[in-house]
């Protein structure tokens, strides 16, 4: 085959070359990491994310602290709270673990890196659900704005920077901006899960957040089988003002990653989620799989897709890992 003129391998040749060809890196900056913060004064594993807890108080100190030495962008904190309620009072209240765990991590860390919170009220409700019940029993979406433009301003209060509105409610970037101007946060950003799909790769978050949902979420989360209604959501979302979109989950999602990401003028990110998580440590435990070069590829490819940047339960390790190569 001496006339074989195209060899796409020979950029493949050495390390040097491979390297001078990639087309994509991974930065710790854009690398946030979710935590979750319980009451009470010791931290507790999560079974089905080994390697994850749910802090203390005074444990997700320590850990922001490692974080912003590793040089990630931010943390996006979770409550973990010991009384649930039908409204998600705990959610509001400033005294609340999310907000007191905010209070604390903005105190540690200033500004050294992004401190972020989970604008949601799944933790905070006795039934598990993003909103508030209607009486028939349904997710009452009007009246659940109500509660998240009261949890919005506790949260910037408490000194958030960016509110990631999960609950996948109608309306609630306008109605939470809106709150926020009013109250004089123009300045607190807001971070729409835009396209947020009802996926089974949340099963470990459940243990993680001692969630008491029985149902599901489908009248209010994406259905896995639409690409085209998770762009109309995001695009909903940018015209309401979010400062940033995202999907969710990342992986099995990249391709609604990807037309996102070709469509937005707003950075858009990616939330790789508790499954993902768990399915690589439980294969790499195994050995099964070559756990360092799988948690590598599988952020890898959520940047590849068009992800600015990626919410991992690895942000810390893998930013490590990059610090030392690039040492
Ligand atoms: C809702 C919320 C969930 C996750 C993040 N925010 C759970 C859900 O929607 O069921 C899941 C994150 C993960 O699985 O890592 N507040």
């Amino acid at each position: 085959m001496s006339n074989l003129v195209i060899r796409p391998r020979r950029l493949r040749t050495t390390p040097a070359l491979r390297r001078l060809a990639s087309e994509i890196r991974v930065h710790p900056a854009e690398l946030i990491l979710p935590m979750f913060v319980r009451e009470g004064d010791d931290a507790r594993p999560i079974a089905s994310m080994p390697g994850v807890v749910q802090h203390s108080v005074d444990s997700a100190r320590r850990a922001v602290v490692a974080a912003a030495e590793a040089g990630i962008g931010g943390v996006m904190l979770f409550g973990v709270p010991d009384v649930r309620d039908a409204t998600g009072t705990g959610a509001t209240d400033p005294n609340g673990i999310l907000n007191v765990a905010t209070r604390a991590l903005v105190e540690e860390i200033g500004d050294s890196l992004v401190v972020q919170t989970d604008l949601c009220l799944d933790e905070f409700t006795d039934h598990g659900h993003c909103g508030v019940l209607a009486p028939d029993g349904r997710v009452d979406n009007d009246a659940t704005l109500l509660r998240y433009q009261d949890m919005a301003l506790a949260q910037a209060r408490a000194g958030s920077a960016l509110l990631g509105l999960s609950g996948m409610m109608d309306g609630q970037v306008a109605a939470v901006r809106e709150t926020l101007d009013a109250a004089g946060f123009e300045d607190t950003a807001v971070l729409a899960y835009s396209a947020k799909y009802a996926s089974a790769y949340y099963g470990p978050f459940r243990e993680a957040v001692a969630s008491t949902l029985t149902g599901n979420r489908r009248t209010y989360q994406l259905d896995p089988a639409n690409r085209r209604e998770g762009v109309r959501e995001a695009q909903i979302d940018i015209d309401e003002g979010a400062d940033i979109v995202m999907v969710k989950p990342a992986g099995s999602y990249l391709d609604v990653l990807a037309e996102v990401a070709a469509m937005s003028p707003v950075p858009v990110w990616a939330y790789q989620v508790s499954g993902e998580y768990s399915m690589i440590e439980a294969a790499a435990a195994q050995g099964w799989i070559d756990r360092r070069r799988a948690v590598e590829e599988s952020v890898l490819s959520i940047r590849r897709a068009g992800a600015d940047a990626v919410l991992t339960y690895w942000a810390v390790e893998l930013a490590t890992w990059l610090n030392e190569e690039n040492a």
